[in-house]
């Protein structure tokens, strides 16, 4: 039987670590991506002893030498490829007026270039195995907030990517899904509410095992089938 694989950005924390342990029940290897070598371990350290391989891989997104290091790694070292989940996200906040275009260019670069760079790269292991793609994205990405230009822009655009994509790729027979989180309790969001001088109570919020079961779910649809939007927000309203 052929190995089944999957690779994941972000997946040291937060919403991609959860993503990358839901994904064992699905494939027998997972490749995850991350800038800090010491956070992805314990992840992979978890694959393993659920019986599964995971493969750390060191890479800048916001760099070229990071996508050709990605780069090589598919086109050398993988035999198949049958999920790609872009989870890795740059956040910072900054009123318009007060930032400069290299902001811009940040949120770009990891949230929108990457993502559509590691897609070029993987899209004929993708197709050859009939794959599915993920794009983590945010409720930022459908509706703009102030001091969060950049981040909504990067955001958005991503949105419309992966429409274009999911409309290039349906007759491939690859699957596109883009999720819209709310607040989840993840490294991330505790940063944003010690930004926004509140409390953070991580309890109060949605869990990144509650997107990791949704995706997880999504992917798990027969092939009659395709979800490609979903929304998820924590039941209790912070
Ligand atoms: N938490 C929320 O409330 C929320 C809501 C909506 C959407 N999201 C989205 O969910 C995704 C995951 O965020 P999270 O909340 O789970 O935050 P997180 O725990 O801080 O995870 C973000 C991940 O992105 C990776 N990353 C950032 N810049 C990178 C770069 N230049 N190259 C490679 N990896 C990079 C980080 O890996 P390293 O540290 O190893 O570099 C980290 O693992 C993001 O796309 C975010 O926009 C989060």
């Amino acid at each position: 039987m052929t190995e089944r694989t999957a690779i994941i950005t972000g997946a040291g924390s937060g919403i991609g670590r959860a993503i990358a342990l839901g994904l064992t029940v699905l494939v027998d290897s997972i490749v995850l991506i991350g800038r800090d070598a010491a956070k992805l371990a314990p992840v992979c350290e978890e694959i393993g002893k659920r019986g599964k391989s995971a493969v750390p891989l060191c890479a800048d997104l916001s760099s070229e030498p990071g996508l050709a290091a990605i780069r090589h790694y598919v086109e050398d070292r993988l035999e198949g490829l049958d999920a790609l989940v872009h989870c890795a996200g740059a956040y910072r906040r900054g009123l318009v007026g007060d930032t400069g275009t290299e902001d811009m260019d940040w949120h770009y670069a990891v949230n929108l270039r990457a993502p559509c760079a590691l897609t070029q790269i993987s899209l004929p292991a993708l197709r050859r195995s009939q794959g599915q793609i993920v794009f983590v994205n945010s409720s930022a990405g459908l509706s703009a907030r102030p001091a969060l230009a950049a981040y909504c822009a990067s955001k958005s655009a991503l949105k419309a990517f992966a429409d274009a994509l999911r409309a290039e790729e349906n007759a491939n027979g690859v699957r596109v899904l883009s999720v819209f989180p709310g607040r989840t309790a993840t490294p991330l969001q505790e940063k944003i509410f010690g930004l926004e001088s509140r409390i953070y109570d991580p309890g109060l919020l949605l869990q990144p095992d509650d997107i990791a079961q949704t995706v997880v779910s999504a992917l798990s649809l027969p092939r009659s089938a395709e979800i490609t939007e979903l929304m998820i927000r924590g039941m209790r309203k912070v």
